[in-house]
């Protein structure tokens, strides 16, 4: 069936999304919002863009149709290993000085967030990358928090399964450390091991929530290719969140097509798309 969006009807629905999760689009983003949308329609049995708005703002009083709609209007790329500059970083630099840090202070803890993981590759990347510092199980303790607001990205993400090619550029030794080969209908995936499993935990998250609740401060931050959703103001609000959330010297990364602009931050530059606090 062929849905109309009229621009009044897009514009309740920007406004919508921008309260909920604070994806800015403008009206160039009208036919894809359709597109994506379109589906909700289909699916609820729902037949006007206008009809569709009432029930998810005032009928389905349980929220989960909304969640629906943001699954379906959020972008979700990512891959292993995405800008791989980050991961030399944490490898030849911020790794080590943590370890040899902590391991001065006897605090053998390491709290990382992964903030908007989508479906999963950057926590596994960032565990893969930790495990080639310090063993979890050898008296370290160490926890990814991995984030993000998609429900049915998160699950994909906690499955931790994915079509081989997605690791073709990962290199096979560190592949078949991490994960195992498994066969579902008949076509081969990778799934990742338990050791990698048990240092991350998935939680829905919405960072446009208002009062962080995390009660002790994170190593380091990852929140990338998520703030160039949001206008610039809310990513100023968002940074001074990241910002309470580090202890003094703790790091920020972004993505590396984003920037914190000077006068909205108390953030020092460390390299491109790396911030300390
Ligand atoms: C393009 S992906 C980036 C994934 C990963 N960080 C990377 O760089 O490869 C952006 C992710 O941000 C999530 N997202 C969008 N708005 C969000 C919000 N308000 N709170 C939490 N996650 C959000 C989306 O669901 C999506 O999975």
């Amino acid at each position: 069936m062929q849905y109309v969006l009229s621009n009044k009807e897009f514009e309740m629905f920007r406004g919508l999304i921008y309260s909920t999760c604070g994806i800015n689009l403008t009206l160039s983003k009208k036919e894809l919002v359709k597109a994506r949308l379109t589906k909700r329609l289909t699916h609820t049995g729902i037949d006007s863009f206008n009809d569709y708005y009432n029930y998810v703002t005032k009928v389905d009083k349980s929220g989960k149709e909304l969640i629906h709609l943001i699954d379906n209007i959020s972008t979700n790329k990512t891959d292993f290993f995405r800008e791989k500059k980050h991961f030399d970083f944490l490898n030849t630099t911020l790794l080590p000085a943590l370890i040899s840090s902590k391991e001065k202070s006897k605090n053998r803890k390491l709290r990382i967030w992964c903030a908007a993981s989508s479906s999963g590759e950057e926590p596994y990347t960032l565990a893969m990358t930790v495990f080639n510092h310090i063993r979890p199980d050898n008296g370290w303790d160490v926890k990814i928090l991995a984030t993000d607001i998609s429900t049915r990205i998160l699950q994909k993400a906690i499955e931790g399964t994915y079509k081989m090619a997605l690791l073709n550029d990962v290199p096979s030794g560190i592949t078949s450390a991490h994960f195992s080969k498994v066969l579902v209908n008949n076509t081969n995936y990778y799934k990742a091991k338990d050791h990698l499993k048990s240092i991350i935990t998935f939680r829905r998250f919405n960072l446009m929530t208002e009062k962080f609740p995390f009660k002790h401060p994170f190593d380091f931050i990852f929140c990338r290719n998520v703030m160039i959703y949001f206008d610039p103001e809310t990513q100023r609000r968002l940074v001074a969140k990241f910002y309470d959330c580090l202890p003094k010297d703790g790091y920020l990364f972004i993505g590396h097509s984003e920037t914190l602009s000077k006068n909205h931050n108390d953030f020092k530059y460390v390299q491109p798309a790396v911030y300390q606090r």
